[in-house]
């Protein structure tokens, strides 16, 4: 691994990123709004192996919430056709650079086809060191804690006994535990909200909005949230260190 750059020390070990401004990126330029799309899907490419090379643990984007349904469905068709192409297209690169695959949200409400190439993609890429990167798919935060919730009630249910429950049990039930605490919380696009994305995981996240609509967003706007990420002063509700 390359030693870390000083300017980005502490590193945050989980960053999630809600990727917005893809259709008025394109419009800006003339273009359809599927072809914002389409430069989101190569920005996803630059951002996912720069968080790898840095040393970043765990990469999550939001890729498609439980409300993008509302959308044309000729725009939600070619979401899901780019996102299986990416897919198929990235497995030889996650592979190149260590990086695991995963996916958040209600998956089984997702097409065969697609949940297929996600299946592939998650087997192949399981034993990768490196970096984790999670797509948020049909994924919405609320949904996500009530689905926790429902898990955790038939467990109670089986054992025939509600248990004593923390924070941290509960957490055991969020779709990927592992990334239950969110470091680094991006948002490009120029709005100031969080879109029901991970409402659990991002209670103590230090945010960093940006107008750069998402395929704009390259390494050197990475590097800005990072190096303002390791001067932010991380409390949890405590006081400074003296
Ligand atoms: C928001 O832009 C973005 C999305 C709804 C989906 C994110 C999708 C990508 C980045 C491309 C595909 C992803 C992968 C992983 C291949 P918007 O359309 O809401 O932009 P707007 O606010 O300007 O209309």
């Amino acid at each position: 691994m390359p030693p870390a750059r000083p300017e980005f020390s502490p590193l945050p070990r989980h960053v999630a990123v809600i990727m917005d401004g893809n259709g008025r990126w394109a419009e800006s330029k003339g273009l359809p709004r599927y072809k914002g799309h389409e430069a989101g899907a190569r920005t996803v490419r630059e951002i996912t192996e720069e968080c790898a090379r840095l040393g970043v643990q765990r990469l999550t984007l939001y890729a498609f919430s439980a409300e993008n349904w509302k959308r044309p469905k000729r725009e939600i068709d070619f979401l899901m056709k780019l996102l299986k192409r990416y897919l198929a297209g990235e497995q030889p690169t996650l592979m190149k650079n260590g990086i695991r695959f995963a996916a958040i949200g209600r998956l089984h409400e997702l097409s065969a086809d697609v949940l297929g190439e996600i299946e592939k993609t998650k087997a192949m890429t399981r034993e990768n060191p490196k970096m984790t990167m999670v797509l948020a798919l049909n994924y919405g935060g609320r949904g996500e804690i009530v689905d926790a919730a429902r898990a955790f009630a038939g467990d109670a249910l089986r054992r025939g006994k509600v248990p004593e429950v923390t924070e941290e049990d509960f957490a055991k039930y969020l779709y990927d535990p592992a990334g239950a605490e969110v470091d680094l919380l991006i948002r490009t696009g120029g709005d100031h909200r969080v879109s029901n994305f991970l409402l659990w995981e991002i209670s103590y996240s230090e945010l960093w909005f940006t107008r750069a609509f998402w395929p704009d967003f390259g390494i050197p706007q990475l590097h800005e949230a990072l190096s303002d990420f390791a001067k932010r002063e991380r409390r949890f509700g405590g006081l400074p260190e003296r």
